[in-house]
């Protein structure tokens, strides 16, 4: 079983390689934005509530983001190969809590893939996307919000996993081919 994080700054590619991950590992891939966004589309209590801070850039509650990825991981479809793990954890708290959840089911992280990419790429990424994306949080002034959140509460969740002997940077410059090279690399090394 291969449960993985894919982690980085607003913009890094999380999504775009965890789409390539999941079609080479049969992953199940699991974006807490993604769920936030359709419970927003939804329209219900808790997309109400988490548009508040997706607007501006602010993380959602723990207690409300780690409800949802419990139900999550157990809704998953049991014939995946494991669980990729798109924008969460996003604090130390999230951290502690995933990995209690999955030791009470048996399962564990391996490793998480850190993307670094440099802050200039990530606006001008975010802000070509928020050109037809339709995301809220996809102008300036939120994406350098999201910037200073995840530089103040996220990049601590690194030195957690390095702890735990489970981190791996890997440079997230260059082209979307190239990135996904140097992933299935590190994969190759912890599966
Ligand atoms: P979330 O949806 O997780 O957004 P994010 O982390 O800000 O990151 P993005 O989804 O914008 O970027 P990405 O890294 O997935 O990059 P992508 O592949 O799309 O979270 C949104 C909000 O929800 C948060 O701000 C928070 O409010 C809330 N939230 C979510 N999880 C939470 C949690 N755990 N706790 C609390 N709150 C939470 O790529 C970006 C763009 O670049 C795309 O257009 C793509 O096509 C392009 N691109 C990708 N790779 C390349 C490349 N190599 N070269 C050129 N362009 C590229
Ligand atoms: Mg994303």
């Amino acid at each position: 079983m291969l449960n993985m994080i894919i982690f980085g700054a607003p913009g890094c590619g999380k999504g775009t390689q965890s789409k390539l991950i999941v079609d080479k590992y049969k992953l199940t891939h699991l974006s807490t934005g993604d769920l936030l966004r359709s419970e927003i589309s939804s329209n219900t209590e808790l997309g109400v509530i988490a548009e508040k801070y997706i607007t501006k850039g602010n993380l959602v509650p723990d207690e409300m983001i780690i409800e949802i990825l419990k139900k999550a991981i157990d809704n998953r479809p049991d014939k995946s190969n494991g669980i990729i793990l798109d924008g969460f954890p996003r604090t130390v708290a999230q951290a502690v809590a995933l990995e209690e959840m999955l030791k009470n089911r048996d399962m564990s992280t391996v490793v998480l893939i850190d993307l670094h990419v440099d802050n200039h790429e990530l606006i001008s990424r975010l802000l070509y996307r928020g050109e037809t994306s339709g995301r809220c949080d996809d102008n300036l002034e939120t994406i350098k919000n999201r910037l200073e959140v995840y530089i103040s509460n996220t990049v601590p969740v690194c030195n957690f996993y390095q702890n735990l002997n489970k981190y791996k940077a890997i440079d997230g410059m260059g082209t979307i081919e190239e990135i996904f090279n140097r992933i299935t690399l590190v994969l190759a090394r912890c599966t």
